[in-house]
């Protein structure tokens, strides 16, 4: 029986659609926002404030996408509305050297425990994109590993391997096959590209055995992001960076959704890890399109002008509007002894701890991957989703859109693509996650 919620009014939002499909392909500007994941069309939005977005129709919803992940203060929060007037106010950019970018870049370095220096770019893509050419420049070698499943931005050399298949597409784990994700890239783009299955360190040294010496770098997620959230084995990342430089090339760590997130350093604080260079983004910018890749001055001095520069340019980096917004999230993140850190990984949790009781109660073959500030749900009999191949296999993603369009139908935002994850901001209190679990509790009804 459908809930007074569910029968919620999207006229408006079906109009706008059909007429942004007139200019806009799909409607809209990326994939992943389309129809394609939310059938049979998007919720159109008009506006954000705190934890709360409301659609063209009026319906309010307790966004739990959060930008994916961009927004970690939330929508409109009025320290970032005061920075943002005011520095409009006296000019948004000008493409020059500016008080601005040097204090964005302080904070960082006091934040980020292996940034000796910083290089912003516009967003996470151009970041894993500048690091690759600074570890290629730095090793002299051309050829990189990723792993199955990880996003690295739509660089061409990383689109390989980023999206679900069926099982028995993906070869021998020593040998994966190549799936490229896009169209229109050269093929001779994906002979540099070494492919590895993560969180398998037996695979891994079979594969460096025989590629690892003609490596410039490895690179990884933390916490796997882009197969909704799967964490590394224990000691697992460590173990990684240890081949790596056992094989001469650099461990690139992509903390483009794990940065400023899961600490103030991100994942290279919370495991430990001391990582050759790494890229941010998202998080970063609390809503501004932004990227950064750290690092040793060793590494990043490549990139001082003369002969055998590693070149990076960028009419919009260091964007004086954005490095300003960096800095005051910077300060709301760090204020109060970190109380932001504690106060999400409190409603995280509890989120996480209440969606597990639903689906125990209910008898429903679900599990919560992750802890505080991101998680991920998978439909699926396994203990665990601990690879791209257990993505592929076990977990039920059409249940997971079935589950995610009962939300929306109730009030709670969140993309219906598994493959992402749910983000929790400074924006978020207990009160939101009683909305959910009251939502997830009566979708869970039907579903069951
Ligand atoms: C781990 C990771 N790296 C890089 C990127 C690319 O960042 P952007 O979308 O800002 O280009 C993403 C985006 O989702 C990501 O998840």
């Amino acid at each position: 029986m459908p809930t007074a919620t569910s029968t919620r009014n999207r006229q408006r939002s079906k109009e706008w659609y059909q007429r942004a499909q007139e200019s806009l392909i799909e409607g809209v500007n990326s994939p992943s926002r389309g129809a394609a994941v939310y059938a049979p069309g998007p919720i159109v939005l008009e506006r954000g404030r705190g934890s709360r977005m409301w659609d063209l129709d009026g319906n309010e919803y307790v966004d739990f996408m959060m930008s994916f992940g961009a927004l970690i203060q939330g929508h409109a929060h009025p320290k970032i509305v005061e920075v943002v007037s005011q520095t409009m106010a006296e000019g948004s950019h000008f493409a020059a050297a500016t008080p601005a970018e040097a204090e964005a870049a302080e904070r960082f370095r006091s934040m980020v425990p292996s940034a000796e220096a910083v290089r912003f770019t516009n967003s996470g893509s151009e970041a894993t994109m500048l690091a690759l050419r600074l570890a290629r420049a730095r090793t002299g070698r051309t050829k990189f590993l990723k792993f199955e499943g990880h996003y690295h931005g739509w660089y061409d050399p990383y689109c390989l391997n980023g999206h679900g298949h069926p099982v028995h597409e993906l070869g021998p784990k020593d040998n994966p096959t190549r799936l490229p994700d896009s169209q229109g890239i050269p093929a001779a783009t994906f002979n540099d590209v070494v492919l590895a299955p993560w969180n398998d360190l037996e695979a891994l040294e079979n594969i460096l055995r025989r590629d690892g010496r003609e490596l410039a770098a490895i690179i990884t997620e933390p916490i796997m992001a882009n197969m909704g959230c799967i964490l590394p084995r224990e000691a697992y990342l460590q173990k990684v960076l240890d081949l790596a430089h056992q094989y001469g090339a650099l461990f690139i760590l992509d903390e483009v959704v794990t940065g400023f997130r899961y600490a103030p350093g991100g994942c290279q604080q919370y495991y430990d890890l001391k990582p050759d260079l790494s890229t941010f983004g998202k998080a970063l910018g609390a809503g501004f399109p932004i990227g950064a890749v750290a690092g040793p001055k060793a590494i990043l001095d490549r990139m001082r002008w003369g002969s055998g520069m590693v070149l990076h340019y960028g009419t919009f980096n260091g964007h004086r509007l954005t490095m300003r917004v960096v800095a005051a999230n910077f300060d709301l993140l760090l204020a109060n002894n970190g109380a932001a850190y504690k106060q999400i990984y409190a409603v995280g949790d509890a989120a996480i701890a209440g969606l597990r009781d639903i689906f125990r109660r209910r008898k429903i073959s679900a599990i919560v991957q992750g802890f505080g500030p991101m998680f991920q749900i998978y439909f699926t009999d396994r203990e665990a989703i601990h690879d791209y191949r257990d993505y592929c296999q076990y977990a039920d993603t059409q249940k997971y859109s079935r589950f995610v369009h009962g939300l929306l139908d109730r009030g709670i935002y969140m993309t219906p693509s598994n493959g992402l994850h749910w983000i929790i901001s400074t924006a978020h209190t207990m009160k939101d996650v009683e909305t959910l679990l009251q939502a997830a509790d009566e979708v869970c009804a039907e579903l069951a």
